[in-house]
């Protein structure tokens, strides 16, 4: 077992890539958080992990509300003592109206698109890592890790998703460097485009378009991600932080 009485928060762990994280790491030992927006999907995902032997609890938290990460952080101390490891997963799209992908453009972007992605994707991750820094100061001990994705490079109708995951990339950086003398690893994955709900919507012709363009041929499933938060967040890593991991079937180089 990899993370053997480790304890993680896991925010979005009610879904998706949140959820094949949280139901990893319990298999792996660790005493989980699953944090999430929608308290049924965490208390399922919770109830899951317990049913197949771990140790979960579901903790209903707004990311973007300091008062609410506040509380995660007091809860995950009160049921668990400690704080090792954040996993900053939680995240939302709200893209550009378009009647087709291509038609996507900032201009038919709404203040409030760009705000409550921003506020997800970047002042979530922000808040979470500032609250959980706390215990892990003074336990000396944490692994934070930071979700990015391909979408940080440029996407047609994502100019708020892309702005949040770039801007996650520096988030990673700084933080890297200000915790390190805490012997607090930081670090960022990147995922190319996953099978969750987030991406359940596209329509099958531009998905099939959207395979033929990655390497790999194939989207990722949640746990490639999942396999990735277990490594970074394993003391396996204790010598990678400020990293950024694109985890994307290859789509990321070449032209
Ligand atoms: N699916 C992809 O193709 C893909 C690609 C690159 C990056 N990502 C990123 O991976 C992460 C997980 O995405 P996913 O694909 O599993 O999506 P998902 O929609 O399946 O899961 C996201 C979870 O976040 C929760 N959430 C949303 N807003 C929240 C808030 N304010 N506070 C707390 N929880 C909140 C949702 O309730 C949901 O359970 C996101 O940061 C996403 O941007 C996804």
């Amino acid at each position: 077992m990899r993370l053997r009485n480790k304890v993680a928060i896991v925010t979005g762990g009610g879904s998706g890539i949140g959820r094949a994280t949280s139901l990893r790491f319990a298999a792996e030992g660790a005493r989980v958080v699953v944090a999430d927006i929608n308290f049924t999907a965490a208390s399922a995902v919770a109830d899951e992990a317990r049913a197949a032997g771990g140790q979960a609890t579901p903790v209903e938290v707004n990311v973007t509300k300091r008062a609410d990460v506040d509380a995660l952080i007091e809860q995950a101390l009160a049921a668990y003592g400690r704080i090792d490891i954040l996993i900053n997963n939680a995240g939302i799209n709200r893209d550009a109206l378009c009647v087709r992908i291509k038609d996507g453009e900032v201009r038919k972007m709404s203040d409030e698109q760009w705000d409550a992605v921003i506020a997800v994707n970047l002042k979530g991750a922000f808040l979470c890592s500032q609250a959980a820094a706390v215990p892990m100061i003074r336990q000396n001990y944490g692994r934070i890790v930071n979700t990015s994705s391909i979408g940080a490079l440029g996407n047609i109708g994502q100019a708020n998703y892309a702005a949040s995951k770039a801007g996650v990339i520096g988030l990673t950086y700084t933080l890297a460097l200000e915790l390190a003398r805490y012997n607090i690893t930081v670090n960022c994955v990147a995922p190319g485009a996953t099978k969750t709900q987030m991406t359940a919507g596209i329509p099958d012709n531009l998905r099939e378009a959207l395979i033929q363009k990655i390497p790999l041929r194939r989207m990722a499933e949640p746990e490639d991600i999942a396999h990735l938060h277990l490594f970074l967040a394993s003391d396996e890593a204790a010598y990678i932080t400020g990293q950024v991991i694109f985890c994307d079937g290859g789509i990321s180089v070449g032209i």
